[in-house]
């Protein structure tokens, strides 16, 4: 069975939950790809899509900038749900009326469902004597429905918070149902998928292996193919998926920076070479890497000196193996939409990609086995292909890594209590079972010292901060809010063992304004 035969398009009007949309249909076990809202009407019949889902939107449809689709979607047959500005648009396009709220309803709302069929399928008709909850968040509202429509969800300030065209199935809802504050939200997506759409429950993990590497068979044929391994998640994938499909036609070069956390290429090396036997290049540049980094305390520069010097390495490796045609590249489905996006949401943070340029310099062709997949799948088919779960639940690491977490000049000295300290981040948020919680967690060395006191004596020495941070996609970050008891503890850990640290801060910034590293 074709596990893309079966597809839904999510058209982006420029919500920020457009992606939530996405990956919600992807944990029903949809296939689904997100497009924007101009998308040629030629193009979305040739995608061929099975339902069509209309994201939220900033924008009123009285805006004369507002993102407007081809109405023609709406006669194309294909079920559709609108959600938010989706709803709006629809309702718009069909000769309905839009007007706006005198109340923002913004936030946990109550409603009332009017009708149980298809989309609100099976849902409980009251919750403790009240509605169902479910989030809200829009000025303009439907004032009068389309022809043919009818109402099926009414909140306080939305007379008309869901609507149905059960003969042509064009939905609409109000509220956001792929966000968690909406309890039911996953039910209602689901039922949209399977009772409306008649989906079958196709994108599975295993699914996606089998394809994937029967895909690869075919693109390589008989030629190499190399990949960078940094022990990081994706990468790691990338490495097991394709050594089960071509086997020692592919080896991976891991390059150690002399930047990297305590133990880091050791595990690699144990865990590609010893465990999986894929044919690996092993390659410590530490000495050369830190001769470079000599001196320096720019954090673009760092970035810079270490991204050159590891294509400069990479490309000298490569070529001891011989004639490569392939270059297989970790890239995810969130790096894919960015750089089609209409408006292409803060394009700056995604610079930093080590490998930039090496295909074109290199003249070897891309293969990317992951840029269908979000960050959740990429883990779920680690899982499924046998990874460890220190790698698949691994926290992103930077390529400059330590690098950029040592403010100022990188030296032996400052790598090694920095090392120390985030070893400690690193066993205590595990033992604590915040590990995976979080987004990030790991310990930055200041480039100043302070004042403080150890038994009788004066002391003069480092600081280090702690940045723990919850994120869904890194675009914008909070600090976690975790125990200060555990807090308390990495603390007392940090000033007792690590030499040279006698004092440690928290790091309470969100971003933006602020980043996640700090450099
Ligand atoms: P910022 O600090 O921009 O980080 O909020 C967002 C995410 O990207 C990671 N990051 C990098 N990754 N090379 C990388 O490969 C880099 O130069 C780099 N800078 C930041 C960061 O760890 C976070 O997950």
């Amino acid at each position: 069975m074709d596990i893309h035969s079966q597809k839904v398009l999510v058209l982006d009007f420029g919500s920020q939950t457009t992606q939530l949309i996405a990956r919600r249909v992807r944990e029903a076990r949809v296939y689904c790809e997100i497009h924007p809202f101009n998308w040629p009407l030629e193009e979305i019949k040739g995608f061929d899509p099975k339902g069509i889902i209309l994201s939220g939107s900033p924008a009123s449809v009285y805006d004369p900038k507002a993102p407007i689709s081809d109405p023609k979607i709406l006669d194309l047959g294909v079920p559709i749900l609108g959600i938010c500005y989706g709803m709006q648009l629809i309702s718009h396009q069909s000769g309905g009326r839009v007007g706006r709220s005198s109340r923002r309803e913004y936030g946990r709302v109550e409603l009332t469902f009017q009708n149980f069929q298809d989309l609100f399928y099976g849902l409980d008709r009251r919750i403790n004597k009240q509605g169902q909850i479910v989030w809200m968040s829009h000025g303009d509202r439907i004032e009068r429905l389309p022809k043919g429509f009818i109402a099926i969800a009414r909140s306080h300030n939305a007379p008309i918070a869901a609507m149905c065209n059960q003969a042509r199935t064009v939905f609409g809802v109000q509220f956001h149902p792929e966000v968690v504050h909406t309890p039911a939200g996953h039910r209602i997506l689901k039922n949209f998928l399977f009772k409306v759409c008649c989906l079958k429950p196709l994108w599975t993990p295993s699914s996606f292996i089998r394809h994937t590497i029967s895909a690869v068979q075919k693109q390589v044929g008989k030629e190499k193919v190399i990949c960078g391994l940094s022990g990081g998640v994706d990468s790691s994938v990338v490495a097991v998926l394709l050594y089960q499909a071509i086997g020692k036609k592919l080896t991976c070069i891991f390059v150690n920076n002399g930047v990297l956390r305590s133990g880091e290429a050791e595990k690699v090396i144990r865990i590609f070479r010893g465990h999986y036997h894929i044919p690996l290049v092993y390659v410590d540049a530490s000495r050369s890497f830190l001769k470079k980094l000599k001196g320096v305390v720019d954090p673009e520069k760092k970035r810079t000196i270490i991204g050159h010097e590891f294509i400069r390495i990479f490309e000298a490796e490569a070529k001891k193996i011989g004639p490569v045609r392939f270059l297989a590249q970790g890239t995810l489905y969130p790096d894919v939409i960015e750089s089609v996006s209409f408006k292409g949401p803060s394009a700056i943070i995604k610079t930093h990609h080590n490998v930039g340029g090496l295909p074109v310099r290199m003249k070897l062709t891309l293969i990317e086995p992951l840029r269908e997949l979000f960050k959740d799948e990429v883990r779920e088919v680690g899982r499924n292909l046998g990874l460890p779960e220190e790698i698949v639940n691994r926290q992103p690491f930077p390529g400059p890594g330590l690098a950029i977490r040592i403010l100022g000049e990188v030296t032996k000295a400052r790598l090694a209590i920095l090392r120390q300290a985030d070893t400690i981040v690193w066993e205590e948020m595990r033992k604590a079972n915040f590990y995976a919680k979080v987004w990030q967690s790991f310990a930055v060395l200041l480039p100043i010292k302070t004042v403080g006191v150890m038994g009788d004596e004066r002391t003069y020495e480092h600081v280090i901060a702690l940045r723990i941070v919850n994120s869904l996609d890194a675009m914008t970050a909070d600090w976690s809010r975790i125990p200060y008891a555990l807090l308390g503890h990495i603390s007392n850990r940090i000033i007792n063992e690590v030499k040279g640290v006698n004092r440690v801060v928290f790091d309470v910034s969100s971003k933006p304004p602020s980043t996640i590293e700090w450099e």
